[in-house]
């Protein structure tokens, strides 16, 4: 089939983004999060390039582990969300992954089912308010978990706030934290915004998702350039001229105040492009930027490109990537690139670009 439109993945720009964060990293272990198909950038390519760089992988649910585990992954395999019920503990056991425990409930599945855990993480409730044990119930849970369940705890919680400066919010999980938290034991609390912005914290692992694809919420320091690994790509497919006052697409949004010229690119919300893509909404090209004229259809996209007459029938188009980013189109659409990454869906073809091994 030729349909122009493709993600293409830089497994190359992953693992260079992964020791780029290693170095802000230090001492800290590195874990990897390729939850929801890594961001949607193929959960198995991405942990079996990261493999050779991180320390473990982290992912939502038990069946993303396993899958993971079929594809041949040795490393050990954090659960964020641990068991969802007596039976997953059992399978989660059997196939040697670490569950992340926030409820007295998950303790009881994990003693019922009277398996062992060679590592569990408890989860401290610091202020996100979704999971977790809150600080007083932190000791009993830990005592009932290394009398049953586990050889080793590692404690860990969440930022809520990381990616704000000067956050209130922050500044109170941290005081939290550092009540519950000791030196002495293992912990983990950064994401990708408290370790891009060296938030000081007590810890041995963090764990970073968003920022290993290249994507950031927040603008970083040239030190710390990441690059997206994810470029979304496709060619115009149709040119047309239109006059003034007519308009583009489903309901009319975008009407011509000049004559235009108009390019439509064989892509839509049936390929994860949002819908709610604002007017004005940046699409690369080799000759620069244009923008989004119309509303988002399923399968096709509409842009005025009367600025750049060179661009023609075939002219190649990026819709997130090098240039714009995703954090930037994600911008025009009321949404966060996380989103957009992740809700890239199965209709385009997604090509890997491998790792050279002498990189490695
Ligand atoms: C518990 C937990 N840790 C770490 C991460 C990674 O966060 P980020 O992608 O911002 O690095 C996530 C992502 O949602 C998470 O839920």
């Amino acid at each position: 089939m030729s349909r122009p439109t493709q993600f293409t993945i830089d497994l190359q720009a992953l693992c260079e983004n992964a020791r780029t964060l290693k170095r802000l990293a230090g001492p800290r272990s590195t874990m990897a999060v390729v939850k929801a198909d890594a961001y949607g950038h193929g959960a198995v390519p991405c942990a079996k390039a990261l493999a050779p760089l991180v320390d473990a992988f982290a992912v939502a649910i038990g069946e993303e582990a396993i899958a993971l585990r079929e594809a041949g992954i040795n490393l050990p395999i954090l659960v964020l969300q641990g068991p969802h019920s007596r039976q997953e503990a059992q399978v989660m056991s059997s196939a040697g992954l670490w569950p992340a425990i926030s409820s007295e409930r998950q303790i009881d599945w994990l003693e019922q089912s009277g398996v062992q855990f060679e590592r569990v993480w408890m989860k401290c409730d610091t202020g996100m308010h979704r999971l977790g044990f809150m600080p007083h119930e932190i000791a009993s849970a830990r005592s009932r978990l290394t009398t049953h369940s586990a050889n080793d705890i590692v404690l860990m919680s969440h930022f809520a706030d990381a990616e704000t400066p000067d956050s209130r919010l922050t500044e109170r999980q941290l005081t939290r934290w550092h009540e519950v938290s000791d030196a002495s034991s293992s912990g983990s609390f950064s994401n990708s915004a408290a370790t891009t912005g060296q938030i000081a914290t007590r810890e041995n692992w963090i764990r970073l998702g968003y920022s290993l694809y290249g994507g950031s919420l927040v603008a970083l320091p040239e030190k710390f350039s990441l690059k997206p690994v994810m470029q979304f790509e496709s060619r115009i497919a149709s040119v047309r001229w239109i006059d003034v006052g007519e308009s583009i697409g489903y309901g009319g949004r975008w009407v011509a105040r000049r004559r235009s010229r108009i390019a439509t690119i064989p892509v839509g919300y049936g390929d994860g492009y949002p819908r709610a893509a604002r007017d004005g909404t940046p699409i690369g090209t080799q000759e620069g930027i244009v923008l989004l004229a119309g509303k988002v259809s399923m399968d096709m996209i509409t842009a005025d490109i009367t600025d750049l007459p060179v661009l023609n029938f075939g002219s190649p188009v990026t819709l997130w990537g090098n240039s714009p980013s995703i954090d930037e189109v994600a911008g025009h659409c009321d949404s966060i690139g996380y989103e957009l990454c992740t809700r890239i869906t199965q209709r385009a073809p997604r090509r890997f670009h491998h790792v050279t091994s002498d990189r490695h």
